[in-house]
Order: structure tokens, then sequence, then C-alpha cells
């Protein structure tokens, strides 16, 4: 509105004569027409900000009710599926297309030997009844379960839980879990033969304890924290979100831009292969228990540090500056490091 106000003239200081009276004249209309000017900018901002004010006000109650769970329609679509691990050993589970809000769950507590996969949508139009699907693909590769939402939402609300109970005394070989818009969690402990893939773009993604081969975890807006992996490989991988991990594995990666990481190596390997990097964000590593091999720590806007609990005599610094250090631990083993980087930010590595 400021930036629109017009510029009034001047006041007249001519001393005038002549043509005093018609120049009265003239600054009488010009007021006029300013006045009329400033009084139709006042309007149109008025009535913008009240539009918008209402558009803001039903969008407010639409989503208050989509995230107090009272989203006032439910899907009419089957919600519960069985899957056979022995019949179908690679499961995954993926929610296409825009929600605005829900989760996907796994957890352990199957009765039986089958894996139970329940969904609980809800939404604000009711066209939307028809817009929502559920595919299945189990013809090759597994059991594809496919939970299908439009690809654009307006103001409308959509709102996707999704539950897996796998079997306590059957396994997977492969679990694949991939959302657009919503938080993943694992709790219990969750167990696979060859791999676990866990994946989203706009949420946090949690993990109480996880056993594999190969642990592969994407998000991109969105925070990484498991309590607790096992596997031979583990990759961690975010944008704007920390990563916090205890893992159990001779391959780590772990990388981000915008956040910190924590990682400790629980495991009580000797040799291991780890590689942390981050932009913005401090870094803390812990080495396996018996780790023999080179570091690297690279900064630039921060501190590195690394150090020994209990057996200095071990820690070889071969390189130290302000922003960067290397040497390794024990002795130089092939194809075992831990390497760290940031630009903004402190790194500490701790060795035994
Ligand atoms: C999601 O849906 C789009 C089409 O809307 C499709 O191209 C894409 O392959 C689907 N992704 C998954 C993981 O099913
Ligand atoms: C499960 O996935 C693996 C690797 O992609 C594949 O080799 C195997 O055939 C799949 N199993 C089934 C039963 O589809
Ligand atoms: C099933 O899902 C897996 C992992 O998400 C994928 O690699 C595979 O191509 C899918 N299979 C089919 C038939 O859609
Ligand atoms: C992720 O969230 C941001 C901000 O809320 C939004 O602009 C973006 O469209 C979302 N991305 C996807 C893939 O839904
Ligand atoms: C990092 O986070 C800050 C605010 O916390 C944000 O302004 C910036 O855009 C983020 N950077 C990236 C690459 O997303
Ligand atoms: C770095 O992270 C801090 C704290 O998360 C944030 O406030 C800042 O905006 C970020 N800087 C950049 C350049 O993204």
């Amino acid at each position: 509105m400021d930036e629109k106000t017009p510029i009034l003239p001047p006041p007249a200081v001519s001393n005038c004569q002549c043509r005093c009276r018609s120049d009265n004249k003239k600054k009488r209309v010009f007021k006029r027409i300013a006045l009329f000017l400033i009084g139709l900018l006042a309007l149109h901002a008025f009535s913008h900000r009240f539009q918008s004010f209402r558009s803001d006000w039903d969008d407010g109650v639409v989503s208050a009710q989509c995230y107090n769970g009272e989203a006032p329609i439910q899907w009419e679509g089957k919600t519960s599926y069985d899957v056979d691990p022995a019949k179908f050993p690679n499961l995954s589970v993926v929610q296409n297309g825009s929600v605005t809000g829900g989760f996907v769950k796994t957890f352990t507590q199957s009765d039986d030997d089958l894996a139970h996969i329940n969904v609980n949508i809800h939404f604000s139009e009711p066209y939307l009844q028809d817009q929502i699907n559920i595919i299945i693909d189990d013809s090759e590769n597994g059991y594809n379960f496919t939970v299908e939402t439009p690809k654009h939402l307006r103001r409308e609300c959509i709102n996707v839980e999704i539950t897996i109970a796998l079997p306590n005394s059957a396994q997977f070989n492969k679990l694949a879990i991939s959302t657009i818009n919503s938080k993943i969690e694992l709790l219990d402990d969750i167990t696979t033969e060859e791999s676990i893939s866990l994946q989203t773009i706009n949420g946090s993604i949690h993990a109480e304890y996880v056993k594999t081969n190969e642990l592969v975890v994407n998000t991109v807006n969105g925070g990484i924290t498991i309590e607790k992996a096992d596997a031979h490989t583990v990759v961690f991988h975010s944008v704007n979100g920390a990563i916090h991990a205890n893992v159990d594995a001779e391959k780590i990666s772990a990388k981000t831009i915008n956040g910190s990481i924590h990682l400790d190596n629980i495991g009580d390997g000797t040799a291991a292969a780890i590689n942390t990097e981050t932009v913005n964000g401090s870094t803390h590593v812990s080495a396996p228990k018996n780790f023999e091999g080179a570091f690297s720590l690279k900064t630039v806007y921060g501190k590195p540090n690394v150090f020994s609990q209990s057996k200095s005599d071990k820690l070889h610094i071969e390189k130290a500056r302000r922003n960067a250090m290397e040497g390794y631990y024990g002795s130089p083993v092939e194809d075992s490091y831990i390497s760290s980087e940031t630009r903004m930010g402190s790194i500490t590595m701790k060795f035994e």
C-alpha cells in the first residue's frame, strides 16, 4: 500500500497574482482526483486482504480438521491386505502422489506368518473418493503395494496412514518403503535377509532396530535417526536434515547438506570404510572398537579434533592444520579408512 500511494505535488509557493485563481482551481481538481485514486487503492487493498484472509481461514479449518485426524471423509476402498513372505519374499510399499499428512509405520507384531498392511485414508472433499487407488502388483518381483493419490493438491487435504505389521516367525528378503510426503517409522526389530530401503522426500525417517545386509535410507527434507542398525553396507542420505545413527557395519556412507552428522560405529571390526559429508553442520564419528586404518578430517570454518579414549599411542597424526587432519590409527590397512568433511562446523573423530 505504501509504495502505491501517489506522490502529491509540493505545495505551491509562488507569490501568485494574476494566475492565482486558476491555479487554485487546478489544485482543487487535482486534489480530488488524488483523493479518489487513494480511495480506490485502499478499497482494492482491503478487498484483496479480505479475500486472502477468507481463503486462509477456509484452508485453516480444512487442514485443522485433517491434522486433528477428523478429516470428514473416509476412503471406502479395501484397507487391509495380507502378504505371505514365503510366497512373496520381496515387499515394496509405496505412497505415490500428494498427501498433506500421514505416515508409514512398520512394526513386528503379527501373530501368524503373514504381514498385514493396513491403510487409513481420510480427506476433505467428496470428489477425492474415486481419485485414490491402491494398486497391487504381485507379478514378478514380489509384492508391490502402492497407494496412489492425485499428483497435485490445492486446498484439499488427504491424510494417508499406512501400517505394516511384520510376522515374528518369518522374514522378507527385501523390504522397500517409499513415500513422497510423509515420515517413515520402523519400530521394534525389523529384520530382512537382503535389504531394507527407506525413501521419502518431505519427511523424517526413524528406525529403532534394523538388521539386514544392505540398508539404504534417503530423504530430502527431514532428519534421519537410527537407534541401532546391523548391516554390511549402510547408506544415509538427506539434504535438509541431520543424521544420527548407531551402526554396526563395514561400509557406511552418510551425506547431508544442511545438518549435523552423529555416527557411532558400535561394531568391533578391524577394517571399515566410513565416509561422512555435510556442508552446514558439525560432525561426530566414532570408529569401531578394533579399527585400524587411515583417517581424514576436512572442514573450512570449524576445527578438526581426533582423539583416542584409551590407546593414544596408536594414534598417528601425519598432518595437522587449522582446519584439516590426516593420519592413521593402529596401522595403515588397505581400504580401511574414516573420512569426514564439512564446510561450516567442527569435526570430532573418536577411537577406542
Ligand atoms: C508415481 O506415479 C507416477 C505417475 O503419476 C509414475 O510415473 C511413477 O513411476 C510412480 N512412482 C512409483 C514409485 O510408483
Ligand atoms: C527379489 O529380488 C531379488 C533381487 O532383485 C530377485 O533376484 C528375486 O528374484 C526377487 N524374488 C522374487 C520372488 O521375486
Ligand atoms: C516392485 O518394487 C520394486 C522396489 O520398489 C521395484 O524394483 C520393482 O520394479 C517393482 N516391480 C513391479 C512389477 O512394479
Ligand atoms: C515438500 O515440501 C515443500 C514445502 O512444504 C513443498 O513446497 C514441496 O512441494 C514438497 N515436495 C513434494 C515432493 O511434495
Ligand atoms: C539450509 O537451512 C537454512 C535455514 O535453516 C535455509 O535457509 C537454507 O535454504 C537451507 N539450505 C538448503 C540447501 O536447503
Ligand atoms: C546453517 O544452519 C544453521 C542452523 O541450522 C542455519 O541457521 C543457517 O541458516 C544455515 N546456513 C546456511 C547457509 O544454510
